[in-house]
């Protein structure tokens, strides 16, 4: 009976999708004599973790067993250990998908628990599990942003017609998983070509609950136009300038008394450093970052291996020729020596085909 609950705890685990980066997304369920006695999950980053959630009832505990998708953790943070409340209110038994790699936990959280005469078993849905918190486990093993990048192309892999035309690659089905992949992203980032054609806001929408994303633009001299939408629609979330070290100081401090945040970092023969950036957005707590584009930026960030998860929406009645390409930086001798996606998923929607794949898969192993 082990699976049925742990599947429970990471469907509960998923809802705390919008706002618990970049703390992992944990679920967790308490059973006694095959009832469960509570189920809940971490729901905003800072709050309550899923584990003590379950436990502070008044409820008598003793001798149950708790899945949790992720090892308990055994630190002073934001919240007391998981670990103490487990030994306090009398747990027998502790199923978990997988440790934590955070180097704070990493298996001194399953050590106290055994030592204090819970059983431990280790490895329920592992891979599921895993593959929920890629975000969280990128952010702890490569202490950068998890970086989606999202295209829309033709059928050759083109982003846009040679004169930037880009308008009806994408169907409005594809529009509507667009705004669900945003909505769980914490920043969305475009250079400053992207700003300057396409004027986006940015901004989530469609039903259900979303939250304000950092805006992001990538532009080494703020060259930029202040009447673009972007900077007038502030309910749509704080906007970030990434600038160049070099820029005027005049702009900068312009842009600035706009209420625009500007960071100056680093910049050389591609553009601005990209790791520099999302060192910043790191520092900004930006579990998940979505590049929207356009082909210079994905093309760099595909370049400097920064990519994790690709979602690729193709029109495969469009041909667009020596239109604008998305890795068009990317210099393979050979198709073996490609650049290669692990776990590819193809979805049949209308009139797009969406293609999804990872550049990194990451594990605690
Ligand atoms: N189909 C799609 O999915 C899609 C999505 C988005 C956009 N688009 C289309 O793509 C076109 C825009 O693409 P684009 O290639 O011209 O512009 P872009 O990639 O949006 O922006 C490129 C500019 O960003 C700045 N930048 C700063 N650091 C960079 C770095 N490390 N790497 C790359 N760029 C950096 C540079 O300007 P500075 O030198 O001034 O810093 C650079 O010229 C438009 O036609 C748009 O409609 C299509």
């Amino acid at each position: 009976m082990t699976l049925p609950y742990m599947n429970l705890a990471l469907a509960l685990a998923r809802e705390g999708a919008l706002f618990a980066p970049p703390n992992p997304l944990v679920g967790a369920v308490v059973v006694k004599e095959g009832r469960v006695l509570s189920a809940g999950f971490h729901r905003r980053y800072g709050e309550l973790h899923a584990e003590r959630l379950c436990l502070q009832n008044d409820e008598d505990y003793s001798g149950a067993d708790l899945y949790v998708n992720m090892e308990p953790c055994c630190h002073h943070g934001k919240t007391p250990p998981c670990t103490e409340i487990i030994l306090q209110k009398g747990i027998r038994r502790v199923f978990i998908s997988h440790r934590d790699p955070n180097p704070l936990v990493a298996g001194k959280g399953v050590e106290i628990l055994r030592r204090g005469g819970v059983e431990v078993i280790e490895g329920i849905l592992q891979e599921e599990a895993l593959e929920l918190n890629q975000p969280f486990l990128c952010s702890i093993t490569r202490k950068r942003p998890y970086v989606t990048l999202k295209v829309a192309t033709s059928l050759d892999g083109r982003l846009a017609a040679h004169t930037g035309e880009s308008e009806r690659l994408s169907s409005p089905l594809s529009h509507e998983i667009v705004h669900l992949i945003r909505r769980e992203s914490d920043a969305i980032m475009v250079g400053k070509g992207t700003l300057l054609k396409d004027n986006p806001l940015l901004t989530v929408r469609g039903e259900g609950e979303g939250k304000p994303l950092l805006r992001a633009v990538l532009s080494s001299h703020l060259d930029l136009e202040e009447r673009a939408n972007l900077f007038h629609t502030p309910q749509g979330g704080d906007v970030h300038l990434f600038a160049s070290r070099e820029c005027d100081p005049h702009r900068v401090r312009l842009w600035g008394e706009r209420g625009v945040k500007v960071h100056q970092v680093g910049s050389g023969d591609g553009g601005l450093n990209l790791e520099e950036v999302l060192a910043v957005l790191q520092e900004l707590r930006t579990g998940r970052l979505l590049v929207e584009g356009g082909g210079a930026l994905a093309s760099s960030f595909l370049k400097a291996d920064l990519v994790d998860r690709l979602v690729l929406f193709m029109d495969p009645s469009t041909l667009l020729g020596d239109g604008i390409p998305f890795s068009g930086s990317l210099r393979p001798l050979s198709p073996a020596q490609g650049r290669r996606l692990k776990k590819v998923r193809f979805f049949d929607l209308d009139t797009n085909i969406l293609l999804e794949g990872f550049f990194h898969v990451y594990g605690d192993r």
